[in-house]
């Protein structure tokens, strides 16, 4: 975690632009934190006289972002990202809370991965790290994993993300689980006889690469069926990374006739934005460059593809709408060598952690939502997905800045441009088609628990005051 605060101490966030969907706030205003809680806001002078000041006029303060879908690579991937470098990622990107994906090895489907990863995370984590369980025992689609065991153990979901449940009967059996013990199912929706060997989206495009392509419909399919399965069981499936819109329009039509279950949707900063295009490559970067000219980017191979413009009109809408309710990395780390090789062999991932809130401000930029509702998107909406982990963990409040909830804040300048650089990132993970892109909104500063896991170059040092005497 985070250096948290220290008992009894307290620090002001002082006149940035408040900003919390969760109860209609939008108003100038200062923030006071204690005891790693939010202890006031409001205009003017706070109730006690604060020890530390950080002054941000011009900037939005907001709820710390939550991210439901991260790869962390911890255990057994450790040359591609650890609990370390991933957390510090995450504070970078505005991310205050992250969901640690379970295919790491081995596989988080036992009470001691739970809590090695949860133990990393407290002594060399930057942010909070909530792990999701497997669904299956080793994401083998055979046997369920032990639901009881990891919920106790910390696990806020389940989820075989990576690869599909294919058995439906099994995940029939895991919803009832999961059901019982108040968590959704995240769910990797893909018919893997449909998307076999598929390396992105298939479309003319595809055809003219002679690349062989994964259909919309190996996505919908899976989206159809694991409705279907919420409705059987009255549990709560999550449809992780949706990328298509005949998905999109599955989930808005269940949404609208809600007869049993629950269904909601995440959608990521790359398939809200980027085209399958951009397989076609290079707009700079170390790793396209040693590819060559004229080679494919396999920095744009991820598993969903990105998909065409019409499917990336449809996400946009549909979060717009709240048929999707949060906006979700799916960070995944690689190693130059993982990337740097035919666009066939590639591994499947974007590094997305320390991109994806200045590209996601596009939208606000290109007046396709509002900023209220872009920050609901990656604050109360995702909160809500897991609002049963976080109340057992005590977390209840987060994605919030209601006064009680956890001090957790992200500072940030929607107008700030930068440029893309992997160089810099704090990921191992250098492997983004953004590389070289400018970028309009920037994060300054992360609160983790009233510590700050996160200053922009220039904030802390010029505006944090220890108050004197105080
Ligand atoms: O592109 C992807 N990479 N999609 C996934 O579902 C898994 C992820 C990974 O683990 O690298």
């Amino acid at each position: 975690m985070a250096p948290t605060q220290a008992e009894g101490k307290t620090l002001l966030i002082h006149e940035g632009r408040l900003l919390d969907p969760s109860q209609g706030l939008d108003a100038v205003g200062s923030l006071l934190f204690k005891d790693g809680r939010i202890e006031w806001w409001g205009q003017g002078e706070p109730p006690v006289k604060p020890n530390a000041v950080i002054s941000v006029p011009g900037l939005v303060v907001c709820p710390g972002f939550i991210d439901l879908h991260c790869h962390l690579r911890e255990p057994g991937f450790e040359d591609k990202e650890t609990i370390a470098t991933g957390t510090r990622a995450a504070a970078r990107g505005g991310f205050t809370t992250v969901c640690s994906m379970a295919n790491t090895r081995p596989t988080v489907d036992s009470r001691a991965t739970v809590e090695l990863v949860l133990h990393k995370a407290r002594t060399e984590g930057s942010v909070r790290v909530l792990p999701v369980a497997c669904v299956t025992q080793g994401q083998q689609g055979k046997q369920l994993a032990e639901f009881g065991e990891l919920a106790e153990a910390g696990a806020v979901a389940y989820s075989d993300d990576g690869r599909p449940v294919a058995d439906a009967r099994l995940l029939r059996h895991a919803l009832e689980y999961a059901r019982a013990l108040g968590r959704p199912v995240l769910e990797h929706c893909e018919d893997p006889a449909l998307a076999a060997g598929g390396v992105m989206n298939e479309s003319a495009l595809a055809h003219r690469l002679g690349l062989k392509g994964m259909p919309a419909a190996a996505e919908e399919a899976a989206v159809a069926r694991d409705i279907a399965l919420a409705e059987l069981t009255g549990a709560h499936v999550h449809i992780q990374h949706v990328s298509t819109a005949g998905a999109v329009e599955l989930v808005r039509r269940e949404q609208q006739s809600r007869r049993v279950g629950t269904v909601t949707a995440e959608a990521t900063p790359h398939h809200l934005m980027l085209t399958e295009a951009l397989v076609l490559g290079p707009k700079g970067g170390d790793i396209t460059a040693a590819l060559g000219p004229g080679a494919y980017d396999a920095n744009a191979k991820v598993n969903p593809p990105l998909r065409a413009q019409a499917d990336v009109e449809a996400l946009r809408q549909a979060l717009a709408e709240g048929v999707i309710q949060a906006i979700a990395t799916d960070h995944a780390p690689h190693t130059l060598a993982d990337k740097l090789c035919e666009f066939d062999q590639a591994a499947s991932g974007i590094s997305g952690l320390e991109t994806a809130f200045g590209l996601v401000m596009g939208l606000v930029h290109a007046s396709v939502l509002d900023l209220p509702t872009l920050v609901a998107r990656l604050t109360s909406g995702p909160a809500r997905i897991i609002e049963r982990g976080l109340a057992d963990q005590g977390l209840s409040g987060l994605g919030s800045l209601r006064v009680g909830a956890p001090a957790d804040v992200t500072v940030f300048d929607p107008n700030a441009e930068w440029t893309v650089d992997p160089g810099q990132f704090a990921s191992k993970g250098k492997n983004t088609p953004l590389a070289g892109w400018r970028l309009k909104g920037r994060v300054m500063a992360t609160i983790v628990g009233g510590g700050i896991a996160y200053a922009a170059p220039g904030l802390a040092v010029q505006k944090a005051v220890e108050v004197a005497g105080a």
